[in-house]
C-alpha cells in the first residue's frame, strides 16, 4: 500500500495526505480490511458504519474488486451513518450506492442493516435506533460502539447528515434521529454525535479542492470563529484519522 505523502500530528489526530483520490481510496480500503481483520480476530465480528455520498463509493468498489477474498465477510455487519429520505432504489439512496459498489461482489456476504428510509423519517430513525441497540445489546444512556465509522465532509462542514444549524446537532442521548435539513429542503436520518464519538475508530475520507477551505477551518479553526459539525467528531475513547487527498489539503500549511 502506498504510504501517505505527509502525516501531520494535529491535536492527537492522525492526518494522512495522499497525492490523489485513487491513492486515497486504495489506502482507505486497506484500512477497512485491517480494521475488520483485527475486530474479527478480537471479538468475532466487525461492526462498521458506512459513509454516504460520492467520495467513499470508490473505496467500496475497491473492496469488492480487490478484497472480496481478504475477509470473513459473513462476520461483517454493515450499517449506515446516515440516509437520505428516499426509497432504497432511489438514485440518491446511500444504500443503493453501497449495493452497486461494495455489494456488487457475490463473495461479499456481509449482513446489511439498512435504514428503512422509505418510511416516515421519524419512524425510520426509531426503528434504526432499536436495530442498533438490539445488535449492540445496549440501553440508554449507553451508546453502540462501532469498530469503525467512515465519514465524509461537506463543503459546509457537515458530516453524516449533521448539517450546520440543524436540530440533530443538539441530540445527546439518542443514537439515531430524523433531521430536518432546510438547506436541502428535506429530511434525513442520521447517527448522532454520541454514537459517532463512542466509536473505537473514526476515519474521515475527504477529497477534492472544493473541500480545501472547509478542511482548513475544520483543522485549523475558522478565522471568523465559526464552528462546524465535523469539529464535534472527537471519539472519547477511540482514534480519529483524516485521510485526504492533496487537493483537499491545499489549504493546510
Ligand atoms: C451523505 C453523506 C454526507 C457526505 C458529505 C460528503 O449522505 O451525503 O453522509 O455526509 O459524506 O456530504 O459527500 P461527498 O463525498 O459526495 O463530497
Amino acid at each position: 500500500m502506498k504510504s501517505p505523502r505527509l502525516r501531520l500530528p494535529i491535536e492527537g489526530m492522525d492526518l494522512r495526505v495522499f497525492p490523489d483520490a485513487p491513492s486515497l481510496s486504495r489506502a482507505a480500503a486497506g484500512e477497512f480490511v485491517s480494521c475488520a481483520t483485527e475486530a474479527i480476530q478480537r471479538r468475532g465480528r466487525f461492526d462498521v458504519a458506512l459513509a454516504g455520498g460520492s467520495t467513499p463509493r470508490s473505496v467500496y468498489s475497491l473492496l469488492a474488486a480487490r478484497h472480496s477474498n481478504d475477509l470473513e465477510w459473513d462476520k461483517v455487519h454493515l450499517f449506515f451513518g446516515d440516509e437520505r429520505h428516499v426509497p432504497p432504489d432511489d438514485a440518491g439512496s446511500n444504500f443503493r450506492m453501497v449495493r452497486e459498489s461494495l455489494l456488487a461482489a457475490p463473495a461479499i456476504r456481509a449482513t446489511v442493516h439498512r435504514i428503512e428510509a422509505e418510511r416516515d423519517a421519524a419512524t425510520a430513525a426509531d426503528r434504526y435506533e432499536a436495530t442498533l441497540r438490539r445488535h449492540f445489546q445496549v440501553s440508554p444512556p449507553a451508546q453502540p460502539r462501532f469498530d469503525l465509522v467512515l465519514l465524509g465532509m461537506g463543503a459546509d462542514g457537515h458530516t453524516a447528515s449533521l448539517f450546520p444549524g440543524t436540530s440533530a446537532l443538539a441530540e445527546m442521548s439518542r443514537a439515531v434521529v430524523a433531521n430536518a435539513v432546510p438547506q436541502l429542503n428535506t429530511d434525513r436520518i442520521t447517527l448522532t454525535f454520541p454514537v459517532l464519538n463512542n466509536a473505537a475508530r473514526v476515519i474521515f475520507l475527504v477529497a477534492g479542492g472544493d473541500k480545501a477551505a472547509m478542511l482548513r477551518c475544520a483543522l485549523r479553526g475558522d478565522p471568523a470563529g465559526a464552528h462546524y459539525p465535523v469539529q464535534a467528531v472527537r471519539p472519547a475513547s477511540g482514534t480519529l484519522t483524516w485521510m485526504i487527498d492533496a487537493a483537499a489539503a491545499a489549504g493546510l500549511d
